[in-house]
């Protein structure tokens, strides 16, 4: 999948999240692509891109938004076949415990993610991806949208965490993208500042290898450093546990 490109497409894009997708797909949404959108929300990601020479299609667990040809499924548990997709893009919510965040109504949060601390918002982004690399054919691409986020006071760091999730499940961190949003960003929240207020996000571009046995461990030595390791995976055999990096 390489695309023919007139002007370099950049890493950092200053709009919405339209124009973000559209950046990303000049170089990663080839024409003639199979892409299954599992978060469909509104469909505002592909008001930018002309659809009319790709196979889009949506999917979100609300019943309202499965209307119009948008089909209903959990992001989890897919109807697709394996390995039909060129592309899949994943757009969870990625609010810890949303309450009343701004963004509640947008983004369906509070029927989908009411309840959940930070580190259920990564196990929900980790089984999406897991689905994603079944449904992916080898070589396909997998375009992940994120946030870091504060809770309870503390830094949250997801576009790491989701970095190290995505290659833990055998997944190539090929691309990355920040979107400087236009428009404005609440302000308001805390009494007292203890970390820059995160008005980027992100768009991870992950490569689902052609060889799917290959997977890459993140392993802390006996002195603390971690090492990366690049192995085959016997087959049938499972890895299991943590790792501190
Ligand atoms: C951030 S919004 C997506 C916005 C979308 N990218 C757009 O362009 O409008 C997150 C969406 O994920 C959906 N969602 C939440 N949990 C889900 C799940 N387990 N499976 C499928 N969709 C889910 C929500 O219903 C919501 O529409």
């Amino acid at each position: 999948m390489t695309a023919a490109i007139d002007t370099p497409v950049v890493s950092i894009v200053q709009g919405n999240n339209s124009d973000l997708i559209a950046e990303a797909a000049r170089l990663y949404i080839p024409s003639g692509s199979v892409v299954r959108d599992v978060t469909w929300g509104k469909g505002a990601f592909w008001r930018g891109v002309d659809t009319s020479s790709i196979t889009l299609v949506g999917s979100d667990i609300a019943p309202h938004i499965a209307v119009d040809g948008v089909i209903q499924a959990d992001f989890r548990d897919l109807p697709d076949d394996d390995e039909t997709a060129d592309v899949v893009v994943l757009d969870p919510p990625y609010v810890h415990n949303p309450g009343k965040h701004m963004t509640d109504a947008r983004y369906n949060n509070a029927a989908t993610t009411t309840g959940m601390s930070h580190s259920d918002i990564r196990q929900l982004y980790r089984c999406g991806m897991a689905e994603a690399m079944r449904i992916l054919r080898p070589g396909g691409r997998l375009l992940v949208k994120g946030k870091d986020e504060i809770e309870s006071g503390r830094q949250c760091w997801s576009q790491t965490e989701l970095l190290l999730d995505a290659v833990s499940l055998g997944l190539y961190g090929k691309d990355s993208f920040v979107l400087f949003p236009t428009s404005r960003t609440a302000m308001g929240r805390w009494a007292k500042q203890l970390h820059a207020r995160k008005v980027h996000s992100f768009l991870w571009v992950f490569e689902k290898p052609v060889k799917t046995d290959r997977r890459v461990l993140h392993v802390v030595d006996a002195e603390g450093w971690v090492e990366q390791w690049a192995a085959r995976r016997p087959r049938g055999k499972v890895f299991g546990g943590w790792v501190w990096v």
